[in-house]
């Protein structure tokens, strides 16, 4: 698979990321979900002059190599690490999990082996980012999808504990795995049935924060703006 980044996408993440760590320089460890090529990260980095550690996850071999080439040449070795492997077996039991950031794959699918599994966040796009709220840290920033069932991404994360205390929403167009025939009939099938919200070929991005503070949470506005989307 060729190393995923996408300006639009990636660099709103890498926003999202920003505004964070810029908020909160006491946030020092942060693990990352899903590095992709690695230049959203190196790109923040940079801008806000991170002296923490990012330990991030890669499952693709080839992504995970991009990154950690990216790495060295910018400089970042000792801030900033990608390891290959799953995310979910490869975090540390009693490792301290305080904060994780991800843009997670969110492709809906029906197939039993989709084309790029890597991107897929498996029958409802939401898999994944669901797996990433039940993983048990304090902080989550993640981006998520609204042709991904988001409304259910918000409901699971006040089930897991967590409070949405900041989001930010951007109108993406859909890139060229959203289009692909088979994602783009499930995308089409789901906004039926009411669990996916598109306009054409325009979707929202949100980059959520979620605190365990228990105030404040913002969960039910994010889910009207995400649902209101492209219903005219
Ligand atoms: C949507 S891309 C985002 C990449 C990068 N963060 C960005 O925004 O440019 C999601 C990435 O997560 C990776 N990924 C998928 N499942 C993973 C897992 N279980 N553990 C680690 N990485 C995973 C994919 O290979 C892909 O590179």
């Amino acid at each position: 698979m060729l190393a995923f980044y996408d300006h639009e996408e990636s660099e709103f993440y890498g926003l999202c990321v920003e505004e964070l760590l810029t908020r909160r320089p006491a946030m020092t460890h942060v693990h990352e979900f899903g590095a992709g090529s690695g230049q959203a990260m190196v790109n923040v980095i940079r801008r806000v002059d991170f002296q923490g550690r990012m330990r991030g996850f890669e499952l693709d071999e080839t992504s995970a190599a991009s990154a950690r080439e990216l790495i060295l040449q910018s400089g970042l070795t000792g801030r900033y690490d990608v390891r290959h492997g799953d995310f979910f077996t490869g975090l540390r039991p009693g490792e301290k999990r305080r904060c994780v950031v991800a843009n997670p794959p969110y492709l809906p699918h029906s197939e039993e082996l989709p084309a790029f599994p890597h991107l897929s966040g498996g029958h409802t796009g939401a898999g994944i980012s669901k797996r990433i709220l039940s993983a048990g840290f304090d902080t989550v920033l993640m981006m998520i999808s609204s042709y991904a069932d988001p409304c259910s991404v918000l409901a699971h994360a006040r089930a897991c504990g967590y409070t949405l205390t900041s989001w930010m929403v951007l109108p993406l167009r859909m890139g060229a795995f959203s289009r692909r025939p088979h994602v783009r009939r499930r995308i089409d099938a789901m906004a039926r049935a009411g669990t996916a919200f598109v306009a054409g070929e325009r979707y929202l991005l949100a980059g959520g924060v979620w605190d365990r503070t228990g105030r404040g949470d913002q969960s039910a506005v994010l889910s009207r703006v995400m649902s209101r989307f492209g219903v005219s």
